[in-house]
């Protein structure tokens, strides 16, 4: 065992314990140096789990090939262990916490036989802000030390901050021990006995049988989602599954805003928007791309922060066209798990390029043409780069205090009924919009395709009763003096010949502007039964040819499709019983009353 780096003696005592308990050949404990990684990212090349690209296109890059079964995060595995069933609420996986930690017992007795146990300290949010946390986390898995070098802040110099103070615990097994002559593979797990488990009153998180994204690298969701966010409701704070921009005008006067998304809504596109013609000296600076830790500052607003270091985001789609940003971020330093391989030793997934490669190496490992049937990338297929490389990120990103927030934005994909962009009347709506946000599962036929709820994003990521979690938002106003502003947007509206009716991307500049004029009082608003809107002259058309006709549609309100849409929220709502706050189903009330009338 080498010496530990610190006197931390709780830390101290479990590693011991932990090491025991997994029968671990050795412990290291990671400096988090550059010297460190590089090393590591070679053993993982001569294990087999990395190649390295070629360096004169992709320098300091590698490419991780998963076991077929362990390529997601997987939520019918993930539990909310909390004391009581009540805390983790209709919507996560439960076990009464003594019995859950036996059966974790049993699976790690002996798990890292033949395996070394990293201990890596990390700290989400920038070393010493009082915003930020601390945890850390054993694994056996270099992948996962070298991964979450990227997206976190570790090594030696958080043990020094962290000094004998509490941590968050994160223990975290492949599950593949290299006992009874066992030989390794290129990626070890074990999908059969997966587990994800939290215990937000111990404020831990024991991780079992994946190598994969948030399952194993748990300051990502574990920590900063669903940990993150009990301690935000014990002590008067937000962790939300939200983006973080700052929108800054010709002036140079910035406003910065969150935005939450269910997946494939174009969050990250969002994060890393480049303001189209027409907007010459608009500028979107990126804070974060998938996490908000927000706290009420002594001014009377909320401060955000982006607890994460790095990106790990979803590969496919991603292209020059739909995000330049995205791509020049993954241009060096890169860890892509489970894209294509090109001949010339570089990466390759479905929409980085118009034209087919000949020839690839799928994510499989097996040969791939244009004339194979299955995708080349995993559709999951991801990148984990450093923020600090991309080119829009905010001078301001790795402020301690964090960015002040101006409004925040809830988003899904649908494409009927709601318009483009609308403003709550209240904090209270606006909750109450985040609450019953959601996508189209499946676009039915007959124009009314089933919504699948997804609560500001939250559903897979909240760690205790959503209902609790929605009180938690209301309080949120009585905190500070000037909240941010709320508002729902939806890019993916389309005609009754399923055609979009708006361009998206980097158009969505536009929409961003009228809310930062929104939140500056610099336009006046409209009222519907939905909420404030912008009127066609509200919004710039600079640079783009956009008819009013085809704005009315975008913007039209169908009371039919509305009444239906205000009713199906209900079902939502009854599944929290006495859980659910009273002022949510008295929007939800006024907004049927509003159509009705
Ligand atoms: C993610 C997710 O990977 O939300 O960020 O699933
Ligand atoms: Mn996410």
């Amino acid at each position: 065992m080498e010496s530990p780096k610190t006197t931390n003696t709780t830390l101290i005592t479990w590693v011991k314990e932990i090491a025991e308990l997994t029968q671990a050949a050795s412990v290291y404990w990671c400096d988090g140096t550059q010297a460190e990684y590089d090393r590591l990212c070679q053993e993982l090349v001569v294990a087999g789990t990395f190649i390295k690209l070629n360096p004169a296109l992709r320098p300091g890059c590698f490419l991780a090939r998963s076991d077929v079964r362990d390529v997601a995060r997987v939520e019918d595995r993930t539990f909310i262990c909390s004391e009581k069933q009540e805390d983790a609420g209709p919507t996560n996986n439960w076990d009464e916490p003594a019995a859950m930690r036996q059966s974790l017992k049993k699976l790690f007795a002996g798990c890292m036989t033949g395996r070394t146990l990293y201990v890596i300290p990390f700290s989400m949010g920038p070393l010493g802000s009082d915003i930020a946390q601390i945890g850390v986390q054993l694994t056996d898995s270099p992948y996962v030390v070298v991964s979450m070098r990227i997206m976190a802040r570790i090594g030696s110099r958080v043990l020094d901050v962290l000094g004998n103070k509490p941590f968050i615990k994160c223990l975290h097994s492949i599950g593949y021990p290299l006992k009874d002559g066992r030989q390794d593979v290129a990626w070890p797990c074990d999908p059969e006995n997966r587990y994800i488990v939290h215990f937000p009153e111990a404020r831990e998180i024991i991780s079992y049988g994946s190598g994969y994204g948030g399952n194993a690298l748990l300051g990502k969701k574990c920590v900063a989602l669903r940990i993150a966010s009990v301690m935000a409701r014990d002590e008067g704070w937000m962790a939300e599954h939200m983006m973080i921009v700052g929108v800054e005008d010709p002036q140079g006067n910035k406003t910065y805003v969150t935005g939450a998304f269910p997946s494939a809504c174009g969050k990250t596109n969002l994060a890393m928007l480049i303001p189209p013609q027409g907007f010459e000296g608009w500028k979107v600076w990126t804070v974060g791309d998938d996490i908000a830790w927000i706290k009420p500052g002594a001014d009377g607003r909320l401060y955000a922060i982006n607890p994460e270091a790095g990106f790990f985001g979803v590969a496919p789609g991603t292209s020059m066209d739909s995000n330049p940003a995205a791509m020049r971020t993954m241009v060096k330093n890169t860890i892509f798990t489970n894209v294509a391989l090109t001949d010339d030793g570089d990466v390759w997934w479905e929409g980085m390029t118009n034209d087919l490669p000949t020839h690839l190496i799928d994510w499989k490992g097996k040969d791939w043409t244009p004339a194979s049937p299955t995708p080349a990338a995993h559709p999951n297929a991801r990148f984990t780069a450093p923020a600090s490389q991309c080119p829009s990120i905010d001078p301001e990103w790795e402020n301690p205090q964090g960015v002040p927030i101006s409004a925040f934005l809830f988003g899904g994909r649908l494409s009927t009924t709601f318009p483009l962009v609308y403003q709550s009347r209240s904090w209270a709506h606006g909750v109450y919009m985040g609450a019953t946000l959601g996508s189209e599962a499946t676009a039915a036929a007959d124009n009314q395709a089933a919504i699948r709820r997804d609560p500001m994003a939250m559903l897979p990521f909240c760690g205790y009763n959503m209902g609790d979690y929605w009180k938690h938002w209301l309080s949120m106003e009585q905190r500070v003096t000037n909240p941010p502003k709320i508002f729902r947007v939806n890019w993916f509206r389309k005609t009754s010949e399923g055609k979009w009716l708006w361009p998206g991307f980097g158009q969505n500049m536009r929409v961003l502007q009228w809310v930062v004029k929104r939140v500056n009082g610099a336009v006046q608003g409209h009222d519907t039964v939905f909420g404030t809107v912008p009127h066609y002259d509200d919004i710039s058309w600079n640079g783009m040819a956009y008819d009013k006709a085809t704005f009315e549609q975008l913007m039209s309100i169908d009371i039919d499709n509305s009444r239906r849409e205000f009713e199906d929220q209900v079902k939502l709502f009854v599944e929290f019983g006495d859980k659910l706050p009273a002022e949510l189903e008295a929007q939800r009330q006024a907004m049927l009353a509003g159509v009705n009338g």
